[in-house]
């Protein structure tokens, strides 16, 4: 079994996975420190949601090439009840909507601690949807607030977050942002946060940036100097500057 490199909560090497006979990702390296957070940027279609769903073990993404290694273990062939509880966690880009399951019994499922379901519904301004459908006619930033509240309740090592901010106004993109900050802080979390907005960068520290560009990875640090390189000259550019990653 291979061993987990220092401090490294997540190691991903030369990770090749394929979509409907297709090559999506390519040689991606990556590694997630415990305790740390990576932001990864690219722009639409370039396999960010990809690389997430091969680490959570998404059926219809297939590994052929590389490694994903989880707290020392390789996971590459685990089942995604595996994966959630050796202690991965999603929030998904685009949540699937479930009639005739209410958030508080998928809540109640994911803890038992009433009080801390309560208090975090009250929070993320959820308390009178714990008693509707999952997502069900949720607007879409009620979505991502649903979404949150279930990845903290859940309480993994590593929280992957596919764009938390997309469809949130700026005032729930606040407090989503402090909720996600102090728990991430407080329980030293380790998360991979997939960004568009950079919104969220206001409120999340982070030491480590990626871009993913046409399926290959590129890690360059400071997450928000690189966001305003982005900004400035786009994507392609950052690409030209930089290595692909070798960092970690
Ligand atoms: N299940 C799939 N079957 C076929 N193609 C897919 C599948 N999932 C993703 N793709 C394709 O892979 C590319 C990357 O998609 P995605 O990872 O969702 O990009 P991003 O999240 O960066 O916008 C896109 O061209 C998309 O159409
Ligand atoms: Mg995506």
């Amino acid at each position: 079994m291979p061993m987990e490199k220092k401090g490294n909560l997540l190691e991903i090497k030369n990770l090749t996975v394929e979509a409907a006979g297709r090559v999506i990702l390519k040689d991606v390296i990556l590694s997630i420190p415990r305790g740390e957070v990576a932001i990864l940027f690219g722009p639409n279609g370039s396999g960010k949601s990809t690389l997430i769903k091969a680490i959570m073990g998404f059926s219809g993404y297939n590994i052929t090439g590389g490694e994903i290694i989880f707290a020392g273990q390789k996971i590459n062939s685990m089942s995604i009840e595996q994966r959630v509880k050796l202690g991965i966690g999603l929030m998904y880009q685009h949540p699937p909507k479930i009639r005739g399951v209410k958030l508080e019994q998928v809540a109640r499922f994911l803890s038992r601690d009433t009080k801390k379901i309560k208090e975090l519904s009250n929070e993320l301004s959820l308390s009178e949807h714990l008693s509707r459908d999952l997502n069900l006619d949720f607007s879409g930033g009620e979505m991502k607030r649903s979404e949150l509240f279930q990845i903290i309740l859940q309480d993994p090592q590593l929280l992957l977050l596919d764009e938390p901010e997309s469809g949130v106004d700026l005032e729930n993109i606040s407090t989503m942002g402090s909720v996600l900050n102090e728990y991430l802080k407080k329980e030293g979390k380790s998360a991979l946060i997939i960004t568009h907005t950079g919104y969220i960068l206001d409120y999340i520290k982070a030491k480590r940036g990626c871009v993913m560009i046409g399926g290959k990875l590129w890690c360059v640090g400071n997450p928000k100097e690189m966001f305003g390189e982005i900004r400035k000259f786009g994507y392609e550019k950052c690409k030209e500057c930089h290595e692909p990653q070798r960092i970690g």
